[in-house]
């Protein structure tokens, strides 16, 4: 593999002027003209971080410390973020380019759509565009109930899958949908993870299953080894097609192109998005059969998006592919989680009092601690140590260490002692405030002296 180009060169520090001033009015900002809530809710777990520099698997906070980005925006951030490749590419494509014309056939979207055709699994080879994940569900349930011919879509508990219409309507977490039923109809949620449950509700009235191969927000909960198969079997008996959402788990984030390779199961449609834009432009995808694309040929235009697949965003994400493919970043984030797996299942028989479980596939790893309040905590005690990182949504127990595939093994160490010494915080009883930052801060520069 060359080394080189995994890993940027990123730079581990960055010479830039911390603002304290500039963070708080942010916050005082984002506090009086976004939502105060969330910002008492992330000072309170340490996460009040403006961002300001960022580099492969690092972010740099306004007020000059340091972080190893392990939410990557749940999982955006595969190819790392700024990577060298992937802004070069951006500026080449603002030199020549703009969205497009979405009513256009455009070049870009036909490029990126063949190379999407030949890194998807099997008979999948057409593709619809989006700007983000919640989009990219959407059309997936629209093309299955439109090609099907009927309503029901079966997802999962704790299933996360957006927030936009269809897609909150599969939302495996009533909190999500309850201020706003009702929603679409026709929806089920039965327990992931459960055959017998999903062949109890599937019938010749189903247009789809929705599952996710590993559940992100539902805390790193990864299928049983024979699941998928099962469910795809129990779906082409009663003709339902298999959606599989690839946004969180996909592009190499489980050590795999896709996670469903794990399981040697092919979908009918599956959805892509979040790291497809290397951390640099919105842009999504849902990758379907060719028996399927029927349904569009009689209305080309039964799906419109203005910014979907922008002929920009097309761009960067075909060199997105290729640095994955190039630098072999899928088997290396293979090899380092595995290094990471092994340093935590060593600090789980340290810390049983914490933590009940180490879970994942690759680099996408849980760490179940025993009770809920230890996700928050946890993430407060990290922070002082220089790691960003957040409990699970649907599962605040559930800490998911998601890094930039591009971590190398100094950076895994660094996460480890960093667990390490965050488990010691907590054995000691610190609370907020209590403990020593190892978040290496940047002295602030008078800037008169500049
Ligand atoms: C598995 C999964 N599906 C869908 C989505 C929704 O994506 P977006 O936020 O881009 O709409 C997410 C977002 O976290 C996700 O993790």
């Amino acid at each position: 593999m060359d080394n080189a180009s995994v890993n940027g060169p990123w730079a581990s520090e960055i010479d830039f002027l911390p603002d304290p001033a500039a963070k708080q009015k942010a916050l005082d900002e984002f506090a009086t003209y976004l939502n105060p809530q969330k910002v008492r809710v992330m000072r309170s777990a340490g996460l009040d971080i403006i961002e300001a520099e960022r580099s492969g698997p690092w972010v740099w906070d306004l007020d000059g410390r340091r972080f190893l980005d392990c939410f990557t925006s749940a999982g955006s951030f595969n190819v790392g973020r700024r990577n060298p490749r992937i802004v070069a590419a951006a500026h080449r494509a603002i030199d020549h380019l703009d969205n497009g014309n979405f009513l256009l056939c455009s070049r870009q979207k036909a490029q990126l759509a063949a190379r999407l055709a030949e890194v998807t699994p099997g008979n999948l080879s057409c593709t619809m565009f989006g700007t983000g994940g919640g989009e990219a569900i959407d059309f997936a349930i629209k093309l299955a109930r439109g090609a099907t011919r009927r309503p029901k879509i079966i997802s999962t508990i704790n299933g996360y899958h957006g927030h936009t219409g269809f897609a909150l309507s599969a939302a495996g977490r009533g909190a999500f949908r309850e201020p706003f039923e009702p929603l679409m109809s026709e929806f089920i949620q039965v327990p992931f993870g459960d055959v017998a449950a999903m062949r109890a509700v599937l019938d010749e009235q189903t247009a789809a299953v929705l599952l996710e191969p590993v559940q992100g927000e539902g805390g790193i909960v990864v299928a049983p080894p024979d699941y998928l198969a099962n469910v795809r079997e129990a779906c082409d008996r009663v003709g339902a097609l298999l959606i599989l959402d690839e946004i969180q788990t996909g592009l190499g984030r489980t050590g795999r192109w896709w996670a469903s390779e794990h399981y040697g199961v092919v979908p009918d449609i599956m959805t892509i998005a979040k790291s497809l834009g290397g951390s640099m432009v919105p842009i999504s995808a849902t990758v379907f059969t060719e028996e399927l694309r029927e349904f569009l040929i009689p209305n080309p235009f039964i799906h419109l998006s203005t910014f979907g697949g922008s002929d920009v965003a097309c761009a960067v994400a075909l060199e997105v592919l290729d640095v994955i493919e190039e630098t072999g970043l899928v088997e290396h984030a293979a090899a380092m989680g595995e290094l990471l797996f092994e340093g935590l299942h060593v600090l789980a028989k340290e810390y049983p009092e914490y933590i009940a479980d180490v879970r994942g596939l690759g680099l996408m790893v849980g760490v179940e601690y025993v009770e809920d309040s230890l996700g928050p905590r946890m993430s407060y005690h990290l922070s002082q140590h220089g790691v960003l990182a957040i409990y699970s949504g649907n599962q605040p127990a559930v800490m998911r260490l998601m890094p930039a595939l591009v971590i190398e093994e100094p950076e895994v160490e660094f996460l480890l002692d960093a667990m390490k010494l965050a488990l010691n915080d907590l054995r000691a009883g610190a609370g907020p405030n209590e403990t020593p930052t190892r978040a290496p801060r940047r002295p602030v520069r008078d800037p008169a002296k500049q």
